[in-house]
């Protein structure tokens, strides 16, 4: 391992974060979906990155299985690698915050020591939201058909059944998507993104 900050110095440049913010006359922030897989955190996701484009907002969608084909091709799903691509997602967010972009993220993100060090390398403007759709309605969805092959034990350390999802205890906002119609999920994550947007 290189210890790579000893040799290594941060250049301030002139075109501020707060620079192209305001050349696209937006605040930059951080959405950050949590959720065991089939909670709808893609298609919550989706619905209010759309939501946001319409009022004008340019913004950004990391999404699990999207990142996990192309940036972090090389991770799998023990603990040490999800732990890299969640490391992974919040330095790539940060940066297209700090192009001046709305960031949305859905990840599992199953660990709160994950979640915690995406909050501290994002910053203050962090929006978590956990997706709590219960386990039991996630399986009964089975949109990919996972949940069926974890059970018959063909999928190794499957979130929820064979590896851990670590509850977040003080998420800005909580959304169980059973039973409701996604465009009132949208409105509730816009209810609490008030201080940075005005509809
Ligand atoms: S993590 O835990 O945050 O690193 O996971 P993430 O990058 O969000 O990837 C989750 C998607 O990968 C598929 N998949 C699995 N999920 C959980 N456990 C195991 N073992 C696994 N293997 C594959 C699955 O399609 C997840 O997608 P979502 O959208 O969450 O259903």
């Amino acid at each position: 391992i290189i210890d790579n900050e000893k040799n290594l110095t941060w250049h301030e440049m002139d075109v501020t974060k707060e620079l192209r913010e305001r050349q696209l006359s937006q605040k930059a922030f951080t959405v950050w979906m949590t959720g065991l897989s089939g909670s709808g955190k893609s298609t919550l996701a989706n619905a209010l990155e759309k939501r946001l484009f319409t009022l004008g907002k340019h913004t950004m969608l990391l999404d699990g299985d999207n990142i996990r084909m192309g940036l972090n091709k090389n991770l799998g799903f023990n603990e040490g690698d999800r732990v890299e691509n969640i490391r992974r997602i919040a330095e790539v967010a940060k940066l297209m915050n700090d192009a001046g972009l709305i960031v949305i993220t859905s990840f599992i993100s199953p660990y709160s020591q994950d979640r915690q060090s995406a909050k501290e390398i994002i910053g203050d403007d962090f929006v978590e939201v956990y997706v709590s759709t219960p386990l039991d309605e996630c399986e009964r969805r089975d949109v990919k058909g996972l949940y069926k092959e974890a059970r018959k034990g063909n999928i190794r350390s499957f979130t929820g059944i064979s590896s851990p999802y670590e509850i977040p205890e003080t998420p800005d906002v909580e959304i169980d998507t059973s039973g409701k119609k996604i465009e009132d999920c949208v409105n509730t994550i816009i209810d609490k993104l008030k201080k940075y947007i005005e509809e």
